[in-house]
C-alpha cells in the first residue's frame, strides 16, 4: 500500500461509519502503512498475533503446563513506564489544561506530530482495534479505535477492553468515537530486520480534550500504548465527564459482605502501585473468612461514577482486564490476582524460570538461576532486580474467582464510602474519615504519596497528588475539584469519605502495619461507620477509630501500643504537611475553589 492520498486509499474491510472510513484512511496516508487489518478480539487473531510474536521475537511462550496460553514479552529497557514528562493536555486555552498538565497550543501540536507521525509506519502493518470502554450496553460506555502498528498492543487491549464486531454494532453508522492513534515510530526500510521491541527515544503522548482525540508516539509501554486505558477511560473521560455530570476516577471498586449478609461498596483511589489491585482483590483474614466476611472485585484501576437511580453514586469498572503490577504479588499477597494471572496472561519485564515460567521480587525465594528483564542470565547474587519494578502482568478480569456478579451490570454497583491514601512514610494515621463531603474532597484535594516505578524519573519522594489524579486529570485541577464538589448537590445519598495509609513506618523503618489481607480491619471499620453502627473519635484532622471498635482478633501480637503508633496525629508533622499542601494549592490559585481554601483555614483553626 503506497498510496499517501486518502482518497486514492481504499479500506481492506467493510467500514460501517463513515467517519471512521474517512479518519482511518486519512491516518493511513500520513502513517503509510504497508499494509491494514481490522482486528475482532478472536481467539484466531490472538493465535495468530501471538505466534507472529513469538517468530519475531516480541514473545515468548511460556510452559504450556505451568502458564497455558500465556506469554512474556521484554520491552526496550528505555521504554518501561508511563512518560509523564511526555504527557500533554492540548486544549485551546492554556488555563484549561492547568499548571499540572503539560500544555502546547493545539495547532502548534498538530503540526508537530504530523511531521513524527509521517512515515511512521512504514513496513508495519496499521491494526484497526474497534474498543468499548464499559459494558457495552452502559449509557456512559465510550468507543474509541485505536490504528496501531504494534501487534502487542492489540493482544494487550483484547484483554484490557471490550473489542471487535460488538463494538462496531454500537457505533453503527453515524456514531461517535474517539480517535485514538499510536505508532511506535519506527518505520522499517525494505531488508532492514525489526527488533523485538520498536521504539522511538521521542516520545509524546498527546490528548486533545475538546475535540476527544489522542495521538501517541514513540512507546509501546502501558498507559502510553494501550490507549483505552489512561488516556480514553481517564484523560479524555474526565474531561466529558466534567461536561456531562459524572466521574472518571483513578479508583479501585470493591465489594464486602459482612455476616448478616449486607453487602457494601467502596471505591479507592490511590497512586500509582500503591496497593488498588491488593485492596481490590483482597480475601479476608482467616478468622473473617470463617465469620462469614465475603470480598468481592469490580475493578482494579479505573471507576466511573454518576449519580444512580437508587440516590446514591452507582460505578462501573470501564475495563476488562488487570494491567497489574507483578513484583510484590504472590499466594501469600495477592491469591486472587495469581488465579487471574494462572492463564491467557501476557507478563511484560518479569524474569524467565529455567522451567519456562516466571519470577519476579516477592514471588517466591530466589530460583539459582534465571534470564532477567533484560534477556541476561541472572543468579541471586548478582546484584540486579529479575524483574523491572514496574514490571506488569496483563490478565483478564473474569479469570479472578471472586469477580463481582454485577461486574458487568450497566446500572453499575451503589458506592457507600470512597477512600483517598497513599505511600506516606509518616505524617498519616493509618485511618480516619472526613466530618462531610467538602472536608473530603479537600482530604483528596490534598493527598499525596511517595513517588513509584509506575512512571519514569525519580522513585520515593512525597509528592501532592490529588485524588491520585495528577498524571491523569484531562482539564485544570482547581477546576476538577469544582466539579467533586459540585457532585455533591446531584447525590441524593453521598458516600463518607476516608483517608487511609498503610505505608507508615517506625524510625527504623519498618511499616507499622502489616497490610494486606489485615487491610480488611480497617475496611470493616470503615464498613461501620457508614452505617453508623460504632461512634467515632473526633480530631482535629476527622473522626478517627477507639481501639475499642477496632477489630484485631487473631492479629497475633499487635498491641494497642501498635495500633497508636500508627493512628498516631502529631500535630508537628502536620504543621508541615499544611505547609507543602499550601504551596500545591498557590500553584493552583486562580482556579482553586473557596470551599477547599476555607478548609484550610477550618483545618488551621482546630489545630490551634
Ligand atoms: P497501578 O496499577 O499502577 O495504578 O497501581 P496499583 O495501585 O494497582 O498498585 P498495586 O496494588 O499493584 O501495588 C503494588 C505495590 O503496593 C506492591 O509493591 C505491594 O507490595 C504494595 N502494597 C500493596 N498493598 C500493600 C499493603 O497493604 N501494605 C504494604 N506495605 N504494601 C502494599
Ligand atoms: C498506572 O501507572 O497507574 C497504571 C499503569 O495503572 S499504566 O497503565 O502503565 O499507566
Ligand atoms: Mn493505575
Amino acid at each position: 500500500m503506497n498510496a499517501t492520498n486518502e482518497s486514492s486509499l481504499v479500506l481492506p474491510f467493510d467500514c460501517p461509519n463513515a467517519a471512521l472510513d474517512k479518519w482511518i484512511r486519512k491516518m493511513a496516508a500520513i502513517c503509510q502503512p504497508d499494509e491494514i487489518v481490522l482486528c475482532d478480539g478472536s481467539e484466531q487473531e490472538w493465535d495468530r498475533l501471538t505466534e507472529q510474536l513469538v517468530q519475531s521475537g516480541t514473545l515468548t511462550r511460556l510452559n504450556e503446563s505451568l502458564h497455558p496460553n500465556s506469554f512474556l514479552a521484554r520491552s526496550n529497557p528505555s521504554d518501561t513506564a508511563r512518560v509523564e514528562d511526555r504527557t500533554f493536555i492540548c486544549s485551546l486555552r492554556e488555563k484549561d489544561a492547568g499548571p499540572t498538565n503539560n500544555w502546547k497550543q493545539p495547532d502548534a501540536m498538530r503540526a508537530l506530530l504530523k511531521e513524527k507521525f509521517q512515515g511512521s509506519m512504514r513496513g508495519r502493518t496499521m491494526y484497526v482495534v474497534p474498543f468499548c470502554m464499559g459494558p457495552v450496553d452502559s449509557p456512559l460506555a465510550l468507543v474509541g479505535v485505536e490504528l496501531t502498528d504494534s501487534p502487542y498492543v492489540v493482544i494487550n487491549m483484547k484483554i484490557m477492553c471490550h473489542m471487535g464486531q460488538k463494538v462496531f454494532h454500537k457505533l453503527g453508522a453515524h456514531g461517535a468515537f474517539i480517535p485514538c492513534l499510536h505508532s511506535v515510530g519506527s518505520p522499517l526500510e525494505p531488508n532492514q530486520a525489526d527488533l523485538p521491541w520498536p521504539c522511538n527515544d521521542e516520545k509524546y503522548i498527546v490528548h486533545f480534550p475538546e475535540s476527544r482525540e489522542v495521538w501517541s508516539f514513540g512507546s509501546g509501554y502501558g498507559g502510553n500504548a494501550l490507549l483505552g486505558k489512561k488516556c480514553v477511560a481517564l484523560r479524555i473521560a474526565s474531561s466529558i465527564a466534567r461536561d456531562h455530570g459524572w466521574m472518571a476516577e483513578h479508583m479501585l471498586i470493591m465489594g464486602l459482605e459482612n455476616p448478616e449478609g449486607n453487602k457494601t461498596y467502596l471505591t479507592a483511589a490511590f497512586p500509582s502501585a500503591c496497593g488498588k489491585t491488593n485492596l481490590a482483590m483482597i480475601i479476608p483474614p482467616d478468622g473473617y473468612v470463617q465469620a462469614g466476611w465475603k470480598t468481592t472485585l469490580v475493578g482494579d484501576d479505573i471507576a466511573w461514577l454518576w449519580p444512580g437511580k437508587s440516590g446514591k453514586l452507582h460505578a462501573i469498572n470501564p475495563e476488562t482486564g488487570f494491567f497489574g503490577v507483578a513484583p510484590g504479588t504472590s499466594w501469600q499477597s495477592n491469591p486472587g490476582a495469581m488465579h487471574a494471572l494462572s492463564k491467557n496472561t501476557i507478563f511484560t519485564n518479569v524474569a524467565l524460570s529455567d522451567e519456562g515460567g516466571v519470577w519476579w521480587e516477592g514471588l517466591s525465594a530466589p530460583p539459582k538461576h534465571l534470564i532477567d528483564w533484560t534477556g541476561q542470565d541472572w543468579t541471586p547474587d548478582c546484584g540486579r532486580l529479575a524483574a523491572h519494578p514496574n514490571s506488569r502482568f496483563t490478565a483478564p478480569a473474569n479469570q479472578c474467582p471472586n469477580i463481582d456478579p454485577h461486574w458487568q451490570d450497566p446500572d453499575g454497583v451503589p458506592i457507600d464510602a470512597i477512600i483517598f491514601g497513599g505511600r506516606r512514610p509518616n505524617t498519616m494515621p493509618l485511618v480516619f474519615q472526613a466530618f462531610d463531603w467538602t472536608h473530603g474532597v479537600f482530604l483528596g484535594a490534598t493527598q499525596g504519596s511517595e513517588t513509584t516505578a509506575a512512571a519514569t524519573g525519580r522513585v520515593g519522594t512525597v509528592r501532592r497528588d490529588p485524588m491520585a489524579m495528577l498524571p491523569f486529570c484531562g482539564y485544570n485541577m482547581g477546576d476538577y475539584f469544582g466539579h467533586w464538589l459540585d457532585m455533591r448537590k446531584h447525590i441524593k445519598r453521598l458516600p463518607r469519605i476516608f483517608h487511609v495509609n498503610w505505608f507508615r513506618k517506625d524510625a527504623a523503618g519498618k511499616f507499622l502495619w502489616p497490610g494486606f489481607r489485615e487491610n480488611l480491619r480497617v475496611l470493616e471499620w470503615i464498613v461501620k461507620r457508614c452505617q453508623g453502627r460504632i461512634p467515632g473519635h473526633e480530631t482535629p484532622i476527622g473522626w478517627t477509630p477507639d481501639w475499642e471498635d477496632f477489630c484485631v482478633e487473631g492479629l497475633e501480637g499487635f498491641t494497642e501500643e501498635q495500633f497508636d503508633a500508627a493512628m498516631e496525629f502529631r500535630r508537628e508533622d502536620f504543621l508541615q504537611e499544611i505547609t507543602s499542601q499550601n504551596e500545591f494549592f498557590l500553584k493552583l490559585y486562580h482556579s482553586m475553589p473557596k470551599e477547599l481554601l476555607c478548609q484550610h483555614e477550618l483545618l488551621m483553626a482546630r489545630m490551634a
